[in-house]
């Protein structure tokens, strides 16, 4: 039998335990969880009318320019001057959207743009398109004030059809001259209804996972290429067309990958992500640049005597996330709507550095930090190489110093997570804990490019997880990675929830996460066989919980082998256990089973009630390849 010792509690569960990690890869971001729909708003981008068509039936080359106030203005330098000498031509620009626009009918989409004109004359009108070019909604912009200054025009209207690549042309009526910058469209069915928002659809698919952290903002965008185009929070906050944007550190192009025209707006920035955590009940788990750029592309590193700057980021932004509305930063955070505290209680430094030039950086912040914020949590980096010297290196020295947490990253192929289960067993259990920041089962069935997420690879990591809950004791924190993919604009595959312009689903492993993550329990307890903790023998694996609040025993067993497996399941310690159980079951007999946009829960849990056979007893079969997640209540 499988013995669980229901009243010998092993360790706490964490409430971070299961969480998120969001980076703005294959359109995470600007194009995916950020609903605007227009790309290249501002003009900004290195070609500065990528993304934009202009069209125009008269002759004059200078009926579109694009102007660089850099000296005014360097978190937004660009323009788009627009004269048209005549009542009777037509010019316009129509914005492609990021890979099309996804519109839908009857929905009511707010535009917005910043326009300064000197005389009256010219005027703005819309006409959102489908991909045949027909129109599905149109509207006037009121461009009405004349004058030197900058103004904001709006106009709401509803779109008469769907369209999954739309896109919006801009057409100037009338004559005269008109600048115009942050043109902007966005759907009225933002997460909250908020303006200028982000995508519902998106958000949902985090929360129904209730993650107990989310980590932002990556990832290796927090480090760049190089130092020019690391992640500074501080520009992304405040007024969005105040926000300097940056190349992103994923614009590159592999055959089948995203096209170079990725860029980070920061529409979503700090304030953004922190607000999204505080919606969805997740611990803020930011991660800064420690004075090193990515040591796979450039591996520029700041001196260690100018170093400072870097650090009092660190410690503004807990002022930012946490100060009091009359402190500096607390201040910012309030004028943008959230004068309640965050609450953030940890914060990265460096992600996937290493080597002693990471160290001596990392105690320089820690110092600082520590005296500051003698509690605060520092997430310490150990890279990408668990088996290797690198990560022997970091480990020894980061423990050496007491580090509070080590982030741990591990992308390795569903026989490495099933041979892992064990992995954190022999962790000390006291000092150092661990945070397996960034992992996913890598199968090696790639088709058209992209590396499946299969259910292969999901059930390796359900195998896996089994010993990061029983290790509780010493893993504070997991989330996979990466979170989003948009399905014509990737980097990186597997992921964990892919979307289009119009729809998003999970794969097999967001429901592994999710059963996770909704079944965490409190209290670690053991599940037995023969006195042993269940980690692949007869490839059973197996770990269990109870919750203090619900009074239930979760017992979660693993079958990674093609024949069923039959147990008797003994619950021991638990006095009046109800006779029923909730059993939820996820699996598939073909290891390459994949969901997608047309079967989104080809795998997906299924639950049902069984009974158990005795007063503390379940007889339970677990079916070739499934993951079982089986709920007991103590009454
Ligand atoms: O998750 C994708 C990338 O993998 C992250 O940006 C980086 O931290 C890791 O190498």
């Amino acid at each position: 039998p499988i013995v669980v010792k229901a009243s010998q509690i092993v360790s706490d569960v964490q409430p971070t335990m299961w969480g998120v990690f969001f980076e703005d890869i294959n359109l995470g971001a600007d194009g995916g969880l950020y609903a605007e729909l227009v790309k290249n708003r501002s003009f900004e981008f290195s070609r500065p009318l990528m993304g934009w068509k202009a069209e125009q039936d008269f002759f004059d080359e200078s009926a579109l320019q694009v102007l660089n106030r850099l000296e005014q203005n360097t978190a937004n330098p660009r323009y788009l001057r627009v004269t048209k000498n005549s009542n009777d031509t037509h010019l316009s620009v129509t914005n492609e959207g990021f890979r099309g626009m996804g519109i839908k009918k009857n929905l009511r989409y707010d535009f917005s743009v910043l326009y300064r004109k000197p005389a009256a004359g010219i005027s703005i009108t819309l006409e959102l398109l489908n991909t045949t070019g027909k129109v599905i909604g149109t509207a006037v912009v009121p461009v009405d004030v004349a004058g030197n200054n900058w103004q904001k025009a709006a106009v709401s209207f509803t779109a008469t059809d769907s369209a999954s690549k739309g896109s919006l042309r801009v057409a100037f009526k009338g004559n005269g001259s008109i600048d115009i910058d942050m043109v902007s469209l966005f759907p009225s069915d933002t997460w909250k209804g908020r303006p200028g928002g982000l995508r519902a659809d998106m958000v949902q698919k985090l929360a129904d996972m209730k993650p107990g952290f989310i980590r932002f903002p990556g990832g290796c965008i927090v480090e760049g290429f190089d130092l020019s185009q690391r992640y500074q929070w501080k520009k992304t906050i405040g007024p969005v067309e105040e926000r300097q944007l940056i190349i992103n550190r994923w614009n590159f192009e592999f055959p089948h990958r995203a096209a170079p025209d990725y860029f980070q707006s920061f529409g979503v920035g700090f304030f953004e992500y922190f607000q999204l955590a505080d919606d969805i009940g997740a611990s803020p788990l930011p991660i800064l640049n420690c004075g090193m750029a990515c040591q796979f592309n450039s591996a520029e590193l700041v001196p260690m005597d100018q170093l400072d700057p870097y650090i009092q980021d660190a410690l503004d932004l807990i002022e930012f996330a946490n100060g009091d509305v009359n402190s500096t930063w607390g201040k910012k955070r309030a004028e943008m709507g959230h004068p309640a505290p965050f609450h953030l209680k940890m914060m990265g430094v460096g992600n996937e550095n290493w080597g002693p030039q990471y160290l001596e950086r990392l105690a320089l912040f820690t110092k600082a930090i520590k005296a500051k914020y003698p509690d605060f949590i520092i997430v310490n980096s150990s890279g990408t190489d668990p088996d290797g010297q690198r990560f022997d290196y970091l480990n020894t020295n980061l423990r050496a110093a007491n580090a509070d947490v080590i982030d741990e990253h591990y992308y390795r192929s569903p026989s490495w997570f099933l041979s892992n289960a064990g992995r954190y067993d022999n962790y000390p259990r006291k000092g150092t804990k661990i945070f397996g920041g960034e992992y996913a089962g890598h199968s090696d069935r790639v088709v058209d490019g992209k590396r499946q997420n299969n259910w292969q690879a999901a059930l390796a990591e359900a195998a896996f997880m089994t010993g990061l809950e029983r290790n509780a004791a010493v893993v504070h924190m997991a989330s996979y990675a990466p979170l989003f993919a948009h399905s014509e604009g990737w980097q990186w595959t597997p992921d964990l929830i892919w979307v289009n312009n119009l729809q998003s689903y999970g794969t097999p492993s967001y429901y592994v996460q999710q059963l996770y993550s909704l079944n965490k329990g409190t209290s670690v307890v053991p599940a037995l066989v023969n006195g042993e903790a269940l980690k692949g023998q007869d490839s059973l694996y197996a770990s269990a919980v109870v919750d203090k609040n619900t009074k239930e025993i979760i017992l979660k067993i693993v079958n990674a082998s093609a024949t069923p497996q039959t147990k008797d399941i003994v619950v021991e310690g638990a006095a009046g256990l109800s006779k029923n159980a909730v059993l939820t079951v996820l699996g598939s007999q073909d290891l390459y089973t994949i969901n997608s946009f047309d079967n989104p829960a080809a795998v997906s849990p299924v639950t049902s009630q069984v009974t158990l056979s005795g007063k503390n007893k379940l007889h339970y079969t677990a079916a070739p390849y499934t993951f079982s997640v089986i709920k007991l209540s103590m009454g």
